[in-house]
């Protein structure tokens, strides 16, 4: 009897050299008792051949329609595009980083294929899914590339040199959000030789940035709660307040690294345009918050901005661009998903359980994600 075969398209949005498999994890899915399908050169830019891939147990199809033809479960780094959508097979499964801002169109090809879409950003961050938490595993990932990129931007280095000449200070790094990313950040930092201070609304994190050398600066402000280890978003007279607080800090770093997000909210502006006006020449914001509209009021998504000598870098999908790393880890989460749907060869979907009912958007003809349901119109289109 022929096993549940699992497809991996090639990815095609710019920039995206990650892969969902990789060598090691191809055995791992076999044990599962599935086959596997990637289309032929989908891991070249994280460095897995082609040859690698067959060694390891894959077969590849030379194009999109074969790899997808018997599908019964499709794994993808990025949401599918409607054309893609298009060409899933009907009643497979597709496991992705589908977030909830997915546009309308592709949900509605979901759904009218009957396809089960599982995402990432859904997967509850609960001690038993920690395996599969691929948003951590790509933040730390970001977080270390967002301070690598800051440091290979300042005009000046971050250790601190003591020659027969004199003595150099250390930079100075602020990261704003103490979260999986800026933790990273932090340690990266730190690695470096920078003197590194670090700020969050959960003060839950001053031990964790504490132990990783860096000073946590207290808000000393009333902050509203969040559930789940997540912050809340916070009122605009608490932002402004914080903003004051906090503009010293910024004033006096070269890099300043912004992480800070509320789940399926705008991300909080952090450093206004009077407070960049106020930074020294030379210094660097790297905001990886630039997709959730930025903690910098600067920030333009996908671009370097330069405003009075500061440099605002607002590079999306950082991750990506540590393609060999950030494959192997998601591979990694992959194979976690995969061991937790597929039981005996088989796909069996348990919509008892808490990670396969939260982790997903889309089965059976309806958008089951509240945020996506509302997104296409309340209703799930095509029904
Ligand atoms: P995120 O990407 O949503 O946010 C990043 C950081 O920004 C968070 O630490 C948040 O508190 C901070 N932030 C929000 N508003 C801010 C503001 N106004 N000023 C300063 N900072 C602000 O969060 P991420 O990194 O994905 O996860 C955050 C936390 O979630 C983790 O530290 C952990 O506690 C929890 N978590 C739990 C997991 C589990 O399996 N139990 C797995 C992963 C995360």
């Amino acid at each position: 009897m022929p096993g549940v075969r699992l497809s991996v398209p090639r990815e095609t949005v710019e920039g995206e050299h990650r892969i969902p498999v990789s060598p090691d994890s191809i055995p791992r899915l076999r044990a599962l008792g599935l086959e596997i399908c990637v289309q032929s050169g989908s891991g070249s830019a994280a460095g897995f051949t082609d040859a690698a891939l067959l060694e390891a147990g894959a077969e590849l199809a030379p194009d999109l329609g074969e790899c997808l033809a018997g599908a019964a479960l499709v794994c993808k780094v990025q949401p599918p595009s409607v054309a893609e959508a298009s060409l899933l097979p009907e009643g497979s499964a597709l496991i992705s980083f589908l977030p909830t801002s997915t546009p309308a169109e592709v949900l509605a090809h979901l759904v009218r294929r009957r396809i089960t879409a599982f995402s990432f950003e859904l997967i509850p961050r609960i001690s038993r899914a920690q395996a599969m938490d691929a948003l951590s595993s790509q933040a730390s990932i970001a977080g270390y590339k967002a301070v690598l990129i800051g440091a290979a931007r300042l005009p000046k280095i971050l250790p601190l040199q003591m020659t027969a000449a004199g003595t150099i200070a250390p930079a100075r790094v602020m990261v704003m959000g103490a979260g999986v990313a800026g933790l990273q950040a932090i340690a990266t930092a730190r690695r470096l030789g920078a003197v590194v201070e670090a700020t969050d609304v959960r003060s839950a994190v001053r031990e964790e940035v504490q132990s990783l050398g860096a000073t946590f600066v207290e808000l000393e402000l009333e902050v509203q709660e969040g559930e789940g280890g997540y912050a809340r978003e916070q009122s605009e007279e608490f932002l402004a307040r914080q903003r004051a607080l906090i503009a010293q800090r910024v004033q006096q770093a070269d890099l300043v690294v912004t992480t800070a997000a509320v789940p399926g909210r705008r991300a909080p502006v952090l450093i206004t345009e009077e407070l960049v006006a106020s930074m020294r020449p030379g210094s660097v914001i790297v905001d990886l918050a630039a997709e959730q509209g930025g903690n910098c009021a600067l920030t333009k998504p996908g671009e370097e901005v330069v405003v009075g000598g500061v440099a605002i870098l607002g590079w999306r999908n950082l991750s990506a661009t540590v393609p060999t790393t950030a494959s192997q880890m998601l591979a990694r989460n992959v194979a976690a998903v995969a061991g937790h749907l597929v039981k005996e060869g088989k796909l069996l979907l348990d919509f008892d359980d808490e990670i396969t009912a939260g982790s997903c958007a889309v089965h059976s003809g309806e958008i089951r994600n509240q945020v996506m349901r509302e997104a296409v119109g309340g209703e799930a289109p095509g029904s």
